[in-house]
């Protein structure tokens, strides 16, 4: 079960900063939504290592609110997907942005053995108890010799302080033998090439201090707070810090991790398509707009369920059409 502090923190505290953002203006939206990797220049190595290219997908998982994603398809012309299971982060990325976004987890991508062109995950690995599975499945979406970015915050020696709630620090060692057991060959690391520039880093600021405005007072805003100060004293006491890895997926131990689709067809992702056009017309035809305006002892369901549900599917539909567009040889960019 997710940790409420981390629902605060990436759910709650995601949606306000939409609203913030949207209040402040577009220019505010990247700096003030990259939540594990706040520096340019991180991103920036992680881009080049990874050799982005215009029209190359990069899925992102773990993607929050959508500022990495969102800054790599600005800077380097790549076609994101992002894959997020925090309901207003993602709603968030797709409002701010208009990207693709997957509601789902990291453990179980609803993807295509081989289908993406590089991925990301910044920011992620430490909020997840079983690193392996999403490192496996990452290695399943990814086309043979692909690259993954990766942002970790890795434990250094011995912890005394508490972390914040629910996160799990690897240390540099555990981390290399988990990207090698998912199929992953290490090609560099380097630790933070340097802070935000002040151009970035008051813009995030100036949007934090609209939420810090508006929500100050909800308990969710304290317990966000309150996890981003035991950041800071462990980055303070040096316990942990940040490293940036570009790993590739090697071919050998390509499709042994049981994913979901590890054996799609050629046109699976028509038939997906298919399929998720078949479910939103199912979502649609419940009718929520109408639904909402009865006494809510008359509702059968929730209706803001139902118009969740037809943002996932509209996420995913999106997605698919990315990885349909990045499969006709036209679109390419050699
Ligand atoms: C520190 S935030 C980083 C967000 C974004 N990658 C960035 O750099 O701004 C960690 C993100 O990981 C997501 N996350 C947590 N568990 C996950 C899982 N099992 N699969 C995918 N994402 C997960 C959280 O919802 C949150 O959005």
């Amino acid at each position: 079960m997710t940790a409420p502090a981390m629902v605060a923190e990436f759910d709650e505290v995601a949606g306000w900063t939409a609203e913030a953002v949207e209040q402040l203006g577009r220019r505010h939206a990247i700096p003030a939504t990259c939540r594990g990797s706040a520096s340019p220049a991180a991103l920036a190595w992680l881009a080049e290592a990874c050799e982005l290219s215009p029209g190359m997908t990069l899925l992102d998982v773990g993607a929050g609110a959508g500022g990495p994603a969102a800054w790599a398809a600005e800077r380097f012309g790549v076609r994101p997907i992002l894959l997020e299971p925090m309901p207003a982060a993602g709603r968030a990325a797709s409002r701010l942005f208009g990207l693709p976004v997957i509601a789902g987890d990291g453990r179980r991508i609803p993807l295509r053995t081989g289908s993406a062109d590089a991925a990301w995950c910044l920011g992620v690995l430490c909020t997840v108890r079983d690193k392996a599975a999403v490192l496996g499945e990452i290695h399943r979406v990814l086309k043979p010799g692909a690259s993954l970015g990766l942002l970790v915050v890795v434990a250094r020696g011995r912890r005394t302080l508490p972390a914040p709630d629910g996160n799990h620090f690897p240390t540099l060692p555990e981390l290399r033998a988990l990207l090698a057991g998912a199929g992953f060959e290490l090609v560099e690391q380097a630790g933070l090439p340097g802070r935000a520039p002040l151009s970035w880093s008051r813009r995030a600021e100036q949007v934090a201090a609209v939420v810090a405005t508006r929500h100050r007072a909800h308990p969710a805003y304290a317990l966000a707070a309150h996890q981003g100060e035991r950041f800071t004293h462990l980055f303070a006491s040096g316990q942990i810090s940040v490293q940036l890895i570009h790993a590739v997926s090697r071919t050998s131990t390509q499709a042994t991790h049981g994913g979901m689709m590890s054996t799609g067809e050629d046109d699976f992702l028509h038939e997906l398509e298919i399929e998720v056009e078949a479910e939103v017309s199912l979502v649609e035809a419940s009718r929520p707009e109408e639904v909402a305006g009865l006494p809510v002892t008359e509702w059968l369901f929730d209706p803001a369920d139902a118009e969740r549900e037809k943002i996932g599917l509209r996420g995913l539909l999106d997605a698919v059409e990315v990885l349909e567009d990045g499969r006709r040889p036209d679109d390419h960019v050699a």
